[in-house]
């Protein structure tokens, strides 16, 4: 038996730090929306013990360095069924190091399969709680759709999806450490904090306008000057009609929200002119 699974990209629509944890982690409040841009995750047993990571991106780690193995080790490791060789390939499409979990992703997919292929009865939150041990953003992966995240990213409360709308996502050419991002966080120095509870709200009541107002990330406070075609890609954004534009998780991708379809394209058009990796996506 073997399996596929989409492994779905993530925005945030808001991201907030509220303090820096004893265990070196943040605590952090965001909304997450998954996107219909997605990797394609591919599983089947092999007869030789241990794991096999084979991706259309000869860069990425081919071991346990490859969070897609990692997942696959935890899940045996922790639901105590005996482990079984595997060959993993993932088919990327989700720009790497972007901030959009992409590699949260494909392990959370891997559970996903795991579960389907060995453990049926398996809940989802165990699911979510062995992703937990995988990564911060694994959790909101496994589940998918619109989150409020907080504590490390684990604690997680559904929201309703944005309503129907256009992101068009484009990622520079360069990639954000995120610990190096985080170690530039005093959370007593940033400006200003996202309305969270307001666009919870505003995706209760499927406002679309409400959520764009709310649209802020607080990494954005703390970029380095280098990183400034992040602020050129949002102004682009905003000039071509966007809603509203913001960074997603860590950087470097910035998404814009559109209302409608034809100024999307064209901000599309305009943004690929410019950039590598740029894509009209839709919410899930
Ligand atoms: O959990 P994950 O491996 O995805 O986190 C990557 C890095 O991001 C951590 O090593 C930490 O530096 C930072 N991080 C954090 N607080 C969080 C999530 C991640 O400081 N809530």
């Amino acid at each position: 038996m073997s399996g596929v699974e989409y492994a779905y990209a993530k925005l945030n629509l808001a991201l907030d730090i509220l303090r820096k944890r004893e265990d070196g982690y943040h605590d952090l409040r965001m909304v997450m929306q998954s996107i219909d841009l997605a990797d394609e995750v591919s599983i089947s047993p092999r007869s030789e013990p241990g794991m096999t990571v084979s991706t259309d991106l000869p860069y990425l780690p081919k071991d346990e360095g490859n969070i897609a193995a990692k997942a696959a080790s935890r899940f045996f490791a922790v639901s105590g069924l005996p482990p079984v060789g595997l060959s993993i390939d993932i088919k990327k499409r989700i720009p790497v190091c972007a901030g959009m979990a992409g590699g949260s992703s494909d392990g959370a997919a891997v559970l996903r399969v795991l579960r389907r292929m060995y453990a049926p009865d398996m809940p989802e939150e165990r699911l979510a709680e062995i992703g937990a041990l995988v990564g911060s953003d694994v959790p909101f992966c496994v589940h998918g759709g619109a989150m409020l995240a907080e504590g490390r990213g684990e604690c997680l409360s559904p929201l309703p999806s944005l309503p129907p709308c256009w992101l068009v996502v484009c990622k520079p050419a360069y990639s954000v450490s995120t610990p190096e991002l985080f170690s530039k966080v005093q959370v007593k120095k940033l400006r200003c904090h996202p309305d969270i509870p307001g666009m919870a709200a505003a995706l209760e009541q499927g406002d679309l306008e409400g959520v764009a107002r709310r649209l802020y990330n607080v990494f954005e406070d703390v970029l380095p000057r280098k990183y400034h075609q992040i602020f050129e890609i949002k102004s682009t954004l905003l000039g071509l009609g966007a809603m509203a534009a913001s960074m997603t998780g860590s950087g470097p991708t910035v998404f814009g929200l559109f209302r409608d379809h034809s100024p999307a394209v064209q901000a599309v058009e305009v943004l690929t002119a410019q950039y590598p990796s740029v894509y009209l996506c839709r919410p899930l």
